[in-house]
């Protein structure tokens, strides 16, 4: 594995690994990008690369642009070694770990502008988060020009925005969401859960469980979006700790709040508070779920 901390090496040894693929005749790039910090999460992006190009590159970057000033940014989990031992026993082809004045010489005068996608949910509690993620993916797309990205559907509403703008803005690549990684109870994998006392890591698998009950509910034939809100919401009063932000269902495409019914799907959406520690988490249901008949 290369690892490179500047943009000069990354644009050469991205240029020698295309002109190596020309001559094998392959030569697709993948990028996972990350904040580091890896967990299995992380690895299976790395894994589901490898199964869709030749050469998998990977971005570490805490981004300060996606943080608010009162937000984890100082704190934020961090072990760069680690990171790269991980990396590299994974199978990553080339590593980049820029610090912030090589991805940002100077203050940024332009920020992709996320539009009404980015207004609800994270976007509502978050606000300039999704312009501070969507800039820096945009860099990190110019800069290693991938053929495919890979992303975490935990990060639901952040996947739906790469996707639109990618789309949107003519990036020529293909962006993969690959499913949430789940520790052996249920937690969704994520860097903040290392912020978690064991009481508060206990009391945090109430989101999952909130979720699971959903999914039952919605295999067994229910579809109407209130009585599903009310079953997952029902499961969060449980735990009055644990602050809800939201548990809502929302459409697959437009993340818009779903009422009514909800036959073609949803994407069932919770955002919580654990201690000092956000957290995040959804499925989502399509017609495939399942549909389970009692015997
Ligand atoms: O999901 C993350 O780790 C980050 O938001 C991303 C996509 C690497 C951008 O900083």
């Amino acid at each position: 594995m290369l690892t490179v901390t500047t943009r000069a090496e990354l644009r050469a040894e991205l240029a020698r690994a295309r002109a190596d693929a020309a001559v094998l005749g392959g030569g697709r790039l993948a990028l996972v990008p990350t904040m580091g910090y890896l967990h299995e999460g992380h690895l299976t992006l790395v894994d589901e690369a490898r199964r869709r190009a030749d050469v998998v590159a990977m971005s570490v970057f805490v981004n300060p642009l996606q943080f608010a000033p009162q937000e984890d940014l100082a704190r934020y989990p961090r072990d760069p070694d680690g990171d790269a031992e991980k990396a590299r026993e994974r199978g990553v082809d080339l590593l980049f770990m820029p610090d912030v004045a090589e991805l940002y010489p100077h203050e940024p005068r332009v920020l992709v502008t996320p539009g009404a996608l980015a207004e609800r949910w994270e976007g509502a509690i978050r606000p300039g988060h999704f312009a501070g993620v969507l800039t820096v993916v945009a860099k990190l797309f110019h800069l290693l020009q991938p053929d495919v990205a890979l992303f975490g559907q935990k990060d639901l509403q952040q996947a739906t925005l790469v996707r639109a703008m990618v789309r949107d803005l003519d990036f020529p690549l293909d962006v993969v969401v690959v499913p949430t990684v789940r520790e052996p109870d249920g937690l969704a994998m994520s860097s903040r859960n290392v912020y978690l006392s064991r009481e508060e890591r206990g009391q945090a698998l109430v989101l999952s469980r909130a979720l699971r009950r959903v999914e039952h509910a919605w295999r067994m034939g229910e579809r109407q979006a209130d009585t599903l809100r009310e079953i997952g919401r029902d499961e969060l009063g449980a735990q009055p700790q644990v602050s809800v932000d939201y548990f809502s269902l929302a459409d697959l495409e437009t993340l818009e709040p779903i009422f009514g019914t909800c036959d073609h799907g949803a994407a069932v959406m919770v955002a919580a508070r654990v201690g000092r520690t956000r957290l995040i988490d959804n499925v989502i249901l399509t017609p495939n779920t399942g549909h389970v008949t009692r015997s």
